[in-house]
């Protein structure tokens, strides 16, 4: 997840719950016209290897529909390292469908099957792509599966939702069990998966679901993997994360305004996980200065 689950993220996660998640899809890297694969760049930065040791294995995701720029950066990834990387169809942002990109591809498979024709044969590791229902039909999804299954793709995570719903409303369960039998490739299900019960929903309904995807999730409950295998609620390991994560933030970033912009994106989601109210949490949102922000979240995490 953009600004979320980024290689800061990834570290901290894996530092405090060592194996509990087997991989993670990076944030997007958007394809730009004269894409530099240098080190200013740092969506590109995120997945350095050198930058990933001690983090949780990553899959590198690209957003964008130029094939050049695609085939260029796919190899560039294998060069690194990769042996898949994953294509946003699903981002939902306007100024990105706008341009045909990410869930702005949904509506037209005949560009998707133009690109995937020009791409697939030039890349040097496996591709996977991570689709919603469309943009603003979920007939969509009926027309892009069968493009999908005419490529050998490693895996097709669905997130069951429109692009015009950004992340509102709930996952339509109906449509993706329409659309699981018609996709030949592993299908990876992805969606409101925020709790122990919510995923063993997920699974005894879809039992041919290959894999899940938490997105949200692992922030409102960083516990939740290892809750599902069995263990109990840990609240004493999620304050020690969150510690770790806000340590992390202040020695990575720079200026004091980027440390209290970047706690508080993590905050917006991660409050879920400690046992407070949301009018508690807000005070958090509204502060302005580092120490009030830290000694806010210091009184939360004691
Ligand atoms: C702030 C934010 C950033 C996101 N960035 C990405 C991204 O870069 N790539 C991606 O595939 N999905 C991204 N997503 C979507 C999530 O991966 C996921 O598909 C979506 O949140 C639904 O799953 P969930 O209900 O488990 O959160 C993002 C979601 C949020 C809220």
């Amino acid at each position: 997840m953009q600004g979320l689950t980024e290689v800061l993220f990834r570290r901290v996660y894996e530092e405090c719950f060592t194996g509990a998640l087997p991989l993670a899809v990076s944030p997007f890297i958007a394809l730009t016209r004269n894409l530099r694969f240098s080190t200013d760049n740092a969506q590109i930065r995120d997945v350095l290897p050198e930058n990933n040791r001690g983090s949780i294995p990553v899959i590198p995701q690209i957003l964008g529909k130029e094939p050049d720029e695609f085939v260029l950066l796919a190899n560039h990834l294998y060069a690194l390292g990769y042996s898949e990387v994953n294509w946003n169809m699903g981002c939902p942002m306007r100024a990105v469908t706008a341009k045909h990109r990410g869930c702005g591809l949904m509506a037209h498979p005949d560009e998707v099957r133009a690109i995937l024709d020009t791409v697939v044969p030039r890349l040097e590791g496996r591709l996977s792509v991570k689709v919603r229902l469309g943009l603003k039909d979920k007939e969509e999804i009926f027309a892009m599966v069968p493009v999908l299954n005419d490529y050998p793709l490693a895996s097709v995570t669905v997130h069951p939702r429109l692009g015009r719903q950004q992340y509102t409303g709930v996952p339509d369960l109906d449509t993706f069990g329409q659309v699981l039998p018609l996709i030949k490739h592993p299908v990876i299900y992805n969606g409101d998966l925020c709790t122990p019960d919510d995923i063993r929903r997920i699974r005894q309904r879809f039992p041919q679901v290959a894999d899940l995807m938490v997105g949200r999730g692992i922030l409102y409950r960083p516990t939740l993997p290892l809750e599902v295998d069995g263990s109990p609620t840990d609240r004493e390991s999620v304050k020690h994360f969150i510690r770790r994560l806000l340590e992390a933030i202040r020695t990575t970033l720079p200026r004091e305004e980027a440390v209290v912009r970047k706690t508080k994106e993590y905050w917006s989601l991660l409050w879920r996980a400690l046992p407070i109210s949301e009018m508690q949490a807000r005070q958090v949102l509204r502060a302005q200065e580092l120490t009030i922000v830290d000694n806010l979240i210091d009184s939360f995490i004691q």
